[in-house]
């Protein structure tokens, strides 16, 4: 071969390498403008190669323009452009910007018009760019906006977030925004090779306190409940890590929820599959593979609506379904047949002036499209506004991320709430004041009537199982065996009493200015302690003949101590199983509800293993024969003595 023949050969290689990097570069651009267009071979891949965008086929048969991770190799897609409107002939179709540059486009080129196939329409009114592009960012967005205008914050004339298809990437949005009327939600593919769209969405409600719906058409298949300030009340096991932050926005212009992974190694993605159910994937790259961490609906439980109005669920309950303390199942015999949805009403009416409160621990929040919420109320006043008001069925706070803040009122049935061991809320229940008397529960702020007081009973739960109730009244937990609610940590075996008990709160903030000086440090709360021989002098030993009664949690005494006035004396059994935290919360929450309607704690004494509260002695001297009356409905008064 000649030097010049070798030189000719050099210099065409030279030519084909150029044009064919030329070609290349093309078609891994991240960008097409106007004068451009994809072809059926081409793809966009974003920047740093995170994301590609082409025609691909599910079926060999469709083709349709979509997203996908370009460095996984199980082909996973995440945005599908022409879902409902397939071509047929990739090699005669392309992508590319439409007309009027505010928009994407497929077209047929084969027609002498280039027909339209499908278009992604205008959605803002009276834009008329001059240099459009088309990009696909790195977050898998794909934007169309104006060329040199790199920032989002100006908005993008058109972008794919805001037309999800089955899958949330981090960053974008599921919500509305409500300027706009839109609304950002995940729908499922048909079948796993059928991308057209499916029976099943993810969509946010921003009514009341907002929350997403997963619908199976016009079907309610699962709730997440309600935004708390931390998560979705209806998913405990959501928690911030530093790899993923959860944000969720509610104001006057948008509400939505959205995430954000920190850590650049990890891919992560929210879909709901083609058979309706939701599922948190990342992919493990050692083992090449999408590894689910979370789904939904995933236990009866978390079906909607599972057991019915005023029905609480519960996986480890059996049956699952219960009715809240003072509901009783509205149709029996199905409830017995393990049909629940029902539902549950109420035992006795609420009589709209001395109805109180019982709380509920560990809830996922009742539907909340009707709720009412003020972002700015106390609890206190959710309390006296849910007391004020005779539709309203109960109230929680809306914000528990830095302890209780805001509130929420339900107004009407509650709908579709469920019990968890860990991560559930505080919920309180409007109830009759009769049934406050049985459950336990909380007066409603203006209960009381014409200078008698109505009695309330105040049963509290210690978290590790400790129940104190008010002295005289202790038979009366002590003889309802079927308290309508049991659960309980699996982790310690208790008698159901106690378990019913976990449902309660161990505390109630209830402004006070009594403070308890408690066992070795100083607490929070002020109340006289007993010297314990003065008090054993005072039952002459704890003698029987002093005795009241007895409940489960140890026994009554009347008497007088050290010359001070008649008293009813509680001391603890030691095998109550209450360790000194919960003794000190019991007394404590007693002592903030001092109020003329109770039976009011005036001391208590620690001392070695001893426990002992020191009421004011009321007259009569057994309350369950009160209690026990047959006539439930007429609200129970007790006249209190005045000290001796
Ligand atoms: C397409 O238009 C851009 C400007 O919008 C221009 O820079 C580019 O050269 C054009 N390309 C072709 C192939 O016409
Ligand atoms: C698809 O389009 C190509 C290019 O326009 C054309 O040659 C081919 O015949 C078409 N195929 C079918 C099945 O229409
Ligand atoms: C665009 O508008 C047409 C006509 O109103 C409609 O059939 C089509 O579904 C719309 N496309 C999208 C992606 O919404
Ligand atoms: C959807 O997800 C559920 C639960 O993860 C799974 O059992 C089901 O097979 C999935 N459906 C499809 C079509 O992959
Ligand atoms: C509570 O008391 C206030 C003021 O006394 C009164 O206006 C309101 O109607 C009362 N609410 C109920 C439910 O009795
Ligand atoms: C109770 O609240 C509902 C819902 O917010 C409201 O429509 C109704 O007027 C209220 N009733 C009273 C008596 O305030
Ligand atoms: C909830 O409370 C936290 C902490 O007080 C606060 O940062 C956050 O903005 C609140 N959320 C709402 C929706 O008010
Ligand atoms: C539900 O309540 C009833 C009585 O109210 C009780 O007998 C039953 O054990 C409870 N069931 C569960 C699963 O907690």
């Amino acid at each position: 071969m000649s030097g010049a023949a070798a030189l000719r050969a050099c210099f065409t290689l030279l030519i084909i390498i150029t044009i064919d990097f030329f070609a290349t570069s093309a078609t891994s651009s991240d960008t097409i403008s106007a004068n451009e267009s994809l072809a059926g071979d081409q793809t966009l891949v974003s920047a740093n190669e995170v994301f590609e965008l082409g025609f691909f086929t599910p079926d060999s048969t469709n083709y349709y323009v979509g997203i996908w991770y370009k460095n996984i190799p199980d082909r996973t897609y995440v945005w599908v452009a022409n879902r409902d409107t397939p071509v047929t002939n990739s090699s005669s179709s392309v992508f590319k910007i439409g007309d009027k540059g505010d928009n994407v486009v497929i077209l047929d080129q084969e027609a002498a018009t280039g027909t339209v196939l499908w278009s992604s329409n205008q959605t803002k009114a009276n834009s008329s760019p001059v240099n459009p592009v088309a990009q696909l960012l790195d977050n898998g967005n794909l934007v169309v906006r104006e060329e040199g205008d790199e920032s989002s914050s100006s908005g993008f004339l058109w972008q794919s977030f805001d037309f999800p298809t089955d899958t949330l990437l981090p960053d974008m949005k599921l919500g509305w925004d409500l300027s706009q009327g839109l609304d950002r939600f995940l729908n499922s593919w048909k079948s796993p090779q059928d991308p057209s769209p499916g029976d099943f969405s993810f969509k946010l409600d921003f009514h009341g306190y907002p929350e997403a719906f997963l619908w199976d058409q016009g079907k309610k298949l699962y709730r997440s409940g309600p935004w708390n300030g931390i998560r979705f009340s209806g998913v405990p096991e959501m928690k911030s890590t530093s790899d993923i932050d959860f944000t969720f926005v509610s104001d006057q212009q948008q509400v939505y929820y959205s995430y954000e992974v920190n850590n650049p190694n990890m891919i992560s993605r929210l879909t709901v599959n083609s058979t309706g159910t939701l599922q948190r994937f990342t992919w493990v790259e050692d083992s090449k593979s999408w590894s689910m961490f979370w789904d939904a609906p995933k236990d009866q439980c978390d079906d909607f609506g599972e057991c019915g109005p005023y029905g609480i669920c519960d996986t480890n309950g059996s049956p699952v379904c219960n009715c809240t303390s003072g509901f009783s199942p509205k149709n029996p015999q199905a409830w017995y047949l393990r049909e629940g949805s029902d539902g549950c009403v109420r035992e006795r009416e609420l009589d709209c002036s001395s109805d109180g409160f019982l709380p509920l621990k560990g809830l996922k929040l009742p539907e909340s499209s009707n709720a009412f919420v003020d972002m700015e109320m106390s609890l206190e006043d959710c309390q006296k506004g849910c007391a004020s008001n005779c539709s309203c069925t109960g109230y929680s706070s809306a914000n528990i991320s830095n302890g209780e803040a805001g509130c929420v009122m339900w107004f009407g049935d509650l709908l579709d709430m469920r019990h968890y061991l860990d991560g559930g809320q505080d919920f309180y229940v409007k109830l009759s004041a009769s049934d406050i008397v049985a459950y336990g529960g909380l007066v409603a702020q203006n209960s009381s009537t014409n200078g008698l007081g109505t009695l309330a009973i105040v049963g509290i739960a210690g978290g590790g199982g400790g129940v104190l109730l008010l002295a005289l009244a202790a038979f009366l937990m002590w003889k309802r065996k079927t308290m309508p609610i049991r659960r309980g940590r699996n982790t310690e075996p208790k008698g159901a009493r106690e378990r019913s008990q976990d449902f309660l709160l161990n505390e109630v903030v209830v402004s006070s200015k009594r403070e308890y000086s408690g066992e070795n440090k100083p607490e929070d709360i002020e109340l006289p302690l007993f010297d314990f021989n003065a008090i054993a002098s005072a039952t002459k030993n704890f003698c029987d003949e002093n005795k009241l009664g007895q409940g489960g949690f140890g026994c009554v005494y009347k008497c007088r101590i050290e010359e001070g006035p008649v008293v009813a004396v509680k001391r603890l059994s030691k095998n109550s199983g209450q360790g000194i935290e919960e003794f000190k919360n019991e007394v404590r929450l007693i002592a903030r509800l001092q109020h003329r309607n109770l039976v009011r704690l005036v001391g208590c004494c620690v001392e070695m293993d001893e426990k002992i509260l020191i009421y004011e002695y009321m007259e009569h001297k057994s309350l369950d024969s009160v209690l026990f009356r047959s006539s439930p409905a007429k609200s129970v008064q007790v006249k209190r003595r005045a000290p001796c």
